[in-house]
């Protein structure tokens, strides 16, 4: 039998400086453990598999679907399904509290972090994230509900500051956390980096006192992003329980003590902090079982069918002309299909904290190849150049060279210098590639150094190029052909490898050896990510000038015009789209490399299908000369089999965008507040001047031509009636809900998913509110011919109104509101009128 913990017991036999060590993280992933008293926990990252220990390369994890896929899906037990995975996959790594789900929303399409978070619409991102972390944590696994609040960019993540309403806050931004904390109380939530109106958020009264401990009256644990703890006292004052990662920078025991002495902060406040600590770990059921196992790879043919289904039922179409797809077996019998593009790489995922070194990746050239490959004839193109920066001169590649470190054998010598001498203090043979993003301890306050003998496999003229983070150097026969000038401008980008780096030219002869010596300092002032100060970095990349100025675009037109159909695959792969930068246009990369080639493939092809793998939308400037467009996600570790499945009507589309998707950049109703402006301090600044005009409730009030596709819109192979919506109040006097009812008929002859979408809105339009909002969707699975009458939905009440500002509630001012069924928001299908004889006031 378990036993109960007396918490308040521990927390009384505890000396303040051990309440206050409670208060951050030992490292980079565990709490601290108070020897013979409290255990420590581990947490793993994050929202599409947890990842164990390691930033890149560590034990193999499921790969999921990125959150903008599941929410796709609109599939509430699909999310649950995978919350219930992803907390069997969290113990896998010695964890028992994850750090997800992602829930900001997508306010401007070019936020690098969308892809890991589900939607534009509060809604449906509080629905889905609320049933992950039911999932999550009905596995005794703890959801950290991230990041709390307004983390709706990357540009300048650790001091922006972010002026926004506070209508547009409840209603819009924090209303995702709302639903979900309310309905499934996840046990931590995380804050995010950024200010909001002039306040850090990890120190932000108005969000944590008032919002999440007082209105919402949640008890968890509050911790901070990494690194996104900002003061000593008035993080405590204002709640932060935990400062994350470890060991602490703000909260050494001198400091908290000297800060209590001084009156700015209180004991009480500290044991109150400590007191969730311990609550939290309770509930993980550490001091019954303290033991952290060993992170192990456990790959599970249940999971690998969860996500291939979920990411099948994600993608969403977007345009099928003349029935185009799906490309059955029958179909293409002995016709010739040109796959070009991406279709070799598998986009599992983006960039950042939500990368997992999958246990596997499928690309959609192999998923291809299983499906179609005994009855068509598929060739392979690459088509385009995206890479953002050159890859790393690895030990040994065929098509560069190798190289030979100083101990003669393959691999580079990796030198950890004192930065006064430049003595080697600390030195690692055979380094399998010039590159390092984050220094080991052993390497804090030293310069590094990788130097190898280069021999390359082809003559002629070779790119490279160079980045460190406190500055660089590369010298190659002694010769210094590269000088950086001083340190990165851009660390973030950096760290997750979305630099922008000035490549340069040199000549090499094949089979000769070059003494390559890259040297970089240790930095400096970096501001926001501080723990990389003192942390040299450094990487080199390299590549012939035969593979660089390659004519891919003319390779891959010749063979789409020799083909019956060409299947082209677009995309981001995770370093343009990832966490620490903003998306770095609306183009798909690089240098409109792959819109030139639709275009072109398009001129000598009449049946063109793009398969677009991005977490948001892209300009589509080709659209009208293409057949198809699927938009695939990110899929997870299945991606390739969910695209082939879809492609060749294995499974039936069924996806719906969770965005609207804009003609042009210019016409997101963020554009020009996004990401914001320097002020004379150099601070930047955003103010979300839309207010709660994002998405849909924008496009609803602007010409319908400024939308490609609407939120909501997704296109299947069979058709589907939809229809017969009524609506009556429930809920008692209270009257806090309506119960909706809607037919539905699949009408074609295959069997698939349809998604019911109800939006309300009152039936005259105020100025100062949306016309509509989406207040209920379920998703509904027929056969073919099958119909399902009466199917049952439920709008709550509150969400007919809008947050009053002055009176600080919620108010459905009395009168006449129209619930409405749409196939996007911008499809009515039918629609039902209801009467609100009074006001209703909910309190905030
Ligand atoms: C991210 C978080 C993540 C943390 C730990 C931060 O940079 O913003 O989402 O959980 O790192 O990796």
């Amino acid at each position: 039998m378990a036993v109960k913990t007396d918490i308040e017991a521990v927390l009384q036999s505890l000396t303040l400086e051990e309440k206050i060590s409670l208060l951050a993280g030992a490292n980079f992933w565990e709490t601290v453990e108070v020897p013979g008293k409290v255990p420590s926990v581990k947490t793993s990252d994050g929202p599409n598999g947890a990842r164990g220990a390691d930033f890149s390369g560590g034990t193999p994890a499921a790969c999921f679907p990125a959150a903008s896929c599941v929410a796709a899906t609109f599939d509430t037990a699909a999310a649950y399904k995978v919350g219930e995975a992803l907390a069997d996959e969290t113990h896998s790594k010695g964890a028992r509290c994850l750090l997800a789900p992602t829930v900001c929303i997508h306010r401007h399409p070019l936020g690098g972090r969308n892809f890991e978070s589900f939607s534009e619409d509060p809604l449906l991102a509080g629905k889905l994230s609320s049933q992950v972390i039911q999932g999550v944590q009905s596995k005794g696994v703890a959801a950290t509900i991230k990041h709390f609040a307004a983390n709706e960019q990357e540009t300048d993540r650790f001091t922006v500051n972010e002026t926004v309403s506070e209508r547009a806050l409840r209603e819009i931004y924090l209303r995702p956390f709302e639903i979900a904390i309310k309905e499934a109380k996840p046990w931590a939530v995380m804050t995010a980096y950024n200010h909001v109106n002039g306040t850090h958020c990890d120190s932000n009264d108005f969000l944590l006192k008032q919002v999440l401990r007082g209105d919402w009256a949640w008890d968890g644990l509050v911790m901070s992003d990494w690194g996104g703890t900002n003061s000593t006292a008035a993080a405590i004052n204002s709640g932060l329980d935990l400062e994350m990662p470890g060991p602490t920078r703000l909260r050494k025991p001198e400091d908290v003590i000297a800060a209590i002495k001084a009156g700015k902060t209180s004991e009480a406040a500290v044991e109150e902090r400590a007191r969730r600590v311990l609550k939290f770990l309770d509930i993980l059921k550490v001091f019954e079982d303290p033991e952290t196992p060993p992170e192990q790879a456990i790959d599970k043919p249940e999971v690998r069918s969860l996500i291939r289904e979920t990411a099948g039922h994600g993608a969403v179409l977007l345009k099928n002309d003349h029935g185009i797809l799906p490309l059955s077996k029958d179909k293409v019998k002995g016709k010739k299909i040109a796959v070009l593009g991406l279709a070799k790489t598998a986009l599992a995922h983006g960039g950042g904290s939500a990368s997992v070194n999958a246990h596997y990746k499928i690309t959609p050239w192999d998923a291809l190849q299983s499906a179609l490959g005994d009855s068509a004839e598929l060739s392979f193109s690459p088509a385009f150049h995206t890479q953002r920066l050159l890859s790393p001169i690895a030990k040994d590649d065929p098509a560069v060279g190798s190289v030979t470190g100083l101990d003669g054998k393959p691999g580079w010598t990796m030198e950890w210098r004192n930065v006064k001498t430049n003595e080697a203090e600390d030195t690692t043979h055979g380094v399998s590639e010039s590159n390092l993003l984050l220094a080991p301890d052993k390497g804090v306050g030293k310069m590094v150094a990788f130097v190898g003998d280069f021999t390359p496999a082809e003559s002629g003229v070779h790119y490279l190029g160079c980045t460190g983070l406190g500055s660089a150097l590369v010298h190659i026969d002694e010769e210094l052909v590269f000088d950086q000038g001083g340190p990165c401008k851009d660390a973030m980008g950096f760290l997750f490898g979305a630099l922008k780096e000035d490549e340069f030219t040199r000549d090499f002869e094949a089979g000769k050896t070059y003494r390559i010596c890259i040297e970089s300092n240790p930095p400096s002032g970096i501001k926001g990510l501080e723990l990389l100060n003192d942390r040299a970095a450094v990487r080199l990349g390299l590549q012939p000038a035969s593979a660089h100025d390659r004519d891919l675009t003319s390779e891959a037109v010749a063979a789409a015009r020799d083909a019956d159909y060409a299947l082209i695959f677009t995309g981001h792969d995770p370093k343009w789209e990832t966490e620490g930068q903003d998306q770095a246009s609306f183009h798909l990369p690089r240098a409109g490399s792959q819109d030139a080639l639709v275009a072109a493939v398009a001129a000598v092809n009449s049946n063109v299908v793009v398969v677009n793998s991005t977490g948001v939308a892209v300009a589509l400037p080709w659209l009208e000369q293409v057949s198809g467009l699927v938009q695939a996600w990110f899929g997870g570790q299945e991606c390739g089999n969910a695209i082939a499945d879809v492609i060749t009507g294995a499974v039936t589309p069924e996806g719906n965008l969770p965005f609207s998707w804009p003609r042009q950049i210019e016409d997101a109703p963020a554009h020009g507040n996004f990401p914001g402006e320097y002020d004379a301090q150099g601070q930047l600044q955003v103010e979300y001047k839309e207010g709660v005009f994002v998405g849909y409730r924008h496009y609803d009030r602007v010409d319908a031509s400024k939308l490609r596709f609407p939120f909501g819109f997704g296109l299947s192979y069979t058709t589907f009636d939809v229809g017969n919506l009524s609506a009556s109040r429930t809920g008692g006097g209270g009257g806090d809900a309506f119960a909706l009812s809607v037919d539905v008929a699949n009408t074609g002859n295959l069997a698939g998913g349809v998604l019911v979408q109800v939006y309300a809105g009152p039936v005259t339009p105020r100025e100062d509110c949306p016309v509509k909002q989406l207040v209920a969707f379920q998703k509904v699975r027929l056969g073919a011919g099958e119909k399902k009458a009466g199917v049952q939905l439920t709008a709550s009440a509150r969400d007919l109104g809008y947050f009053d500002e002055g009176r600080g509630k919620w108010v459905v001012p009395k009168g006449k509101y129209r619930f409405i069924l749409a196939r996007s928001a911008a499809e009515e299908v039918g629609s039902v009128e209801v009467e609100v004889a009074e006001e209703l006031v909910y309190a905030p």
